[in-house]
């Protein structure tokens, strides 16, 4: 049996990566300081797989993270271990680079050490920057530029990778450009736990819906989009978790060097569409408001995933109203997230 080593394996789209992990037969074991996740989590990725998971609650950018290279055999690294808060990130940048690029680079360095070369890194579409509608659907190639720290720490901890391969061509690494994830385990075991008031629209509408904020605010309907809503490609990440398996796979067979893939389903909605289909997951409309843009963001993003269709043999699955009702589905059996 091959063994996964999950970094920020206890978060939301880890947590998910590590049931998908279970499932095709291979072994899980889980690093995680718990900085944006809770112990249960473990507890249920078993419950969920009925298989069992070695967990380390550890910081990986600590030099303990070693002990788990001389404890288990690791045939491949999913590195997820990062904070990801686009607004804390412009209040706090030090603390963004200081863990995004610090863990990366003690887990790049640790795994050279134990000659463990197969690894998979969790970036984000926000690598593309202030895209242009005509530059749509974002492709691989793209010009890369970013418009806040948080999306620095990715574009710079892609650039660390590419210079460690240069110095190391052992190293088979694939880089994840993730669109924007939602929904969650058809179980409703897991999904994506908020606290405080949530940044991100999916996580937003659950709240509203619950009734512990009073509506959405839609960040402008202004936009050069089908009805002036900002437009973005919303993956199941259930789907995204199977990506990582595929990702993985492909280092097992091939000898890459470093590549990237986009990991969305190619198809745009706009902030109406999704709230519409998420009062139909809840059934009850949800109330919004519509209220001025928000710094930063652009009219609309869709990624171009053909290449990890054609390379990696991966498409998404799900649609929008399945994300939504899985959505709903997490937040209604957990309406306190994992607090217990
Ligand atoms: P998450 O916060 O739910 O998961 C990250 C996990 O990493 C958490 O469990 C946290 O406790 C852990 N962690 C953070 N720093 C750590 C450290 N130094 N040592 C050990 N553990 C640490 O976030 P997520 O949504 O699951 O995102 C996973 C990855 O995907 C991140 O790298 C994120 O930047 C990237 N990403 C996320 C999105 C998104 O919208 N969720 C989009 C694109 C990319
Ligand atoms: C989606 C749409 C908003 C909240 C972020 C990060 C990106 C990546 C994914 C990590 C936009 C609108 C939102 C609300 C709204 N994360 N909106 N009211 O900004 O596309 O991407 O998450 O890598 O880096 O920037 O996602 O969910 O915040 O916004 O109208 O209360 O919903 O304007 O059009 P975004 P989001």
């Amino acid at each position: 049996m091959k063994n996964i080593l999950l970094a920020g394996g206890a978060g939301y789209i880890g947590s998910h990566t590590a049931v998908e992990l279970l499932k095709s037969g291979y072994g899980v074991v889980i690093v995680d300081n718990l900085s944006n996740s809770y112990h249960t989590v473990i507890d249920r990725i078993e419950k969920i797989s009925s298989k069992t998971v070695k967990f380390y609650e550890m910081d990986t950018r600590s030099a303990d993270l070693e002990n788990i290279f001389k404890e288990n055999d690791i045939d491949a690294v999913v590195d997820f271990a990062a904070y990801k808060a686009v607004g804390d990130s412009v209040a706090n940048p030090l603390k963004y680079y200081d863990n995004n690029l610090l863990s990366l680079i003690n887990m790049l360095s640790i795994m050279a050490k134990y000659g463990v070369h197969n690894f998979v890194f969790s970036s984000s579409a926000t690598v593309y920057g202030d895209l242009d509608i005509e530059d749509l659907p974002a492709k691989e190639d793209h010009r890369l530029s970013t418009t806040n720290p948080y999306g620095t720490t990715k574009l710079m901890g892609e650039k660390i990778i590419k210079d460690a391969w240069f110095a190391n061509r052992d190293l088979n690494a694939i880089v994840l450009r993730y669109f924007n994830p939602i929904g969650a385990h058809e179980s409703g075991m897991i999904g994506e736990d908020c606290t405080g008031i949530p940044a991100n629209i999916m996580p937003y509408l659950t709240k509203v819906a619950v009734g512990e904020l009073p509506h959405i605010n839609v960040f402008g309907n202004d936009y050069r989009t089908k009805d002036g809503t900002g437009v973005r490609d919303y993956i199941h990440v259930v789907d995204l978790a199977k990506g990582h398996i595929k990702a993985i796979e492909k280092l097992f067979k091939d000898q890459v060097g470093v590549d990237y893939y986009n990991l969305g389903t190619g198809r745009g909605y706009s902030v109406m569409e999704l709230i519409e289909s998420f009062s139909k997951a809840c059934g009850r409309e949800i109330p919004y408001k519509i209220g001025p843009r928000r710094d930063g963001d652009i009219d609309m993003t869709y990624a171009d995933s053909s290449k990890a269709e054609r390379e990696l043999g991966w498409s998404a699955e799900y649609d929008i109203d399945r994300m939504c009702q899985d959505s709903w589905r997490w937040q209604k059996n957990n309406p306190r997230g994992y607090e217990e």
